[in-house]
């Protein structure tokens, strides 16, 4: 991996999951199981592949679940041992040792700005990464380290850009863009939160990876609830692209991989399904059962 000097991910985690009650009254949505992981630790293996082993949690209410995932589980260990099932234990620790792991608490869910404003003091005065639990990125398709590297080569701030249907952009933050020499990387002129399809600059979404400078901080200390009353990266964002003198500005690195919205119902079911498909240990048997029930609908 080429050398760069960012070594800390930022992973908001303390939002209220509204989607999915009453599964999430209880627990975080990042907690929810993408097959048999929950979605936060392909999240935190995603950064660490990127060579970021420093990850700081912003957590709200029911936080415990998220810490006691990445701890150590005496009485669990104990048992597999005794019973010398090395295999399981194995998957025990694979969430044990896997980063250096903090967490901060955001006192009032205000906004995925504010969970990112959180993270300041931690950060200092580096570049950054953020990484939403929602959004689950194949690790076939690598995203972070080219988003990276391109804000190692830019000095600017970095979001990841997924083209999505037309009908769809009312969901995201749009981007206005410009080309750059560089295929599928191109310049940010303007964002907007959650536009109606005629609204929207182009049908290049955000999607939840972000490479950012530290300037962020003081943008987001100086923006105003938006959309929903909720403090927003997007206009954090919309900001810093009109300011490249002091920012860096904004680029976009068009992700055309693999990737599961796992915070939306219908998208966390087709996510399940389409990597339990191509699992050595669950595809075969899987995959003719699929078959056969969706023979069975009309
Ligand atoms: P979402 O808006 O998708 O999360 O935020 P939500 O509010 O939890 O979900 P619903 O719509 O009610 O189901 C995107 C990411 O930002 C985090 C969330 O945890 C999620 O990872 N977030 C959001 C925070 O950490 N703090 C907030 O105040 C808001």
């Amino acid at each position: 991996m080429a050398q760069h000097h960012i070594t800390k991910a930022v992973i908001p985690a303390a939002g209220l999951g509204t989607r999915f009650l009453p599964a999430t009254k209880a627990m975080p949505k990042e907690m929810l199981p993408v097959v048999d992981k929950p979605a936060i630790q392909y999240v935190v293996e995603e950064a660490v592949a990127a060579g970021l082993h420093d990850v700081l949690m912003v957590t709200g209410r029911n936080k415990y679940a998220l810490e006691n995932h990445f701890d150590r589980v005496y009485e669990l260990e104990a048992t597999l041992e005794r019973k010398g099932d090395h295999a399981k234990l194995q998957r025990v620790h694979e969430s044990t040792n896997i980063a250096d792991i903090h967490y901060f608490r955001q006192g009032d869910p205000m906004g995925l700005g504010h969970a990112v404003l959180q993270a300041r003091m931690h950060v200092g005065h580096e570049p950054f990464a953020v990484l939403l639990g929602d959004d689950l990125i194949d690790s076939r398709d690598p995203l972070l380290s080219r988003m990276i590297a391109e804000q190692t080569k830019r000095r600017a701030s970095i979001v990841a850009l997924l083209e999505v249907d037309p009908d769809q952009i009312h969901l995201y933050g749009a981007a206005a863009v410009e080309p750059t020499d560089e295929e599928d990387v191109v310049r940010i002129t303007g964002l907007v939160e959650k536009p109606s399809k005629e609204n929207a600059p182009s049908n290049l979404a955000i999607i939840g990876r972000y490479v950012l400078r530290p300037e962020v901080f003081s943008v987001l200390e100086h923006t105003e609830p938006g959309k929903g009353g909720e403090i927003q990266l997007t206009d954090a964002l919309q900001r810093m692209a009109k300011a490249p003198e002091w920012t860096g500005g904004v680029y976009g690195v068009v992700f055309r991989g693999r990737r599961y919205d796992t915070g939306d119902k219908i998208d966390y079911i087709k996510a399940i399904l389409q990597l339990a498909t191509e699992r050595d240990d669950l595809g075969p048997e899987l995959r003719p059962w699929l078959k056969q029930f969706s023979a069975g609908l009309d």
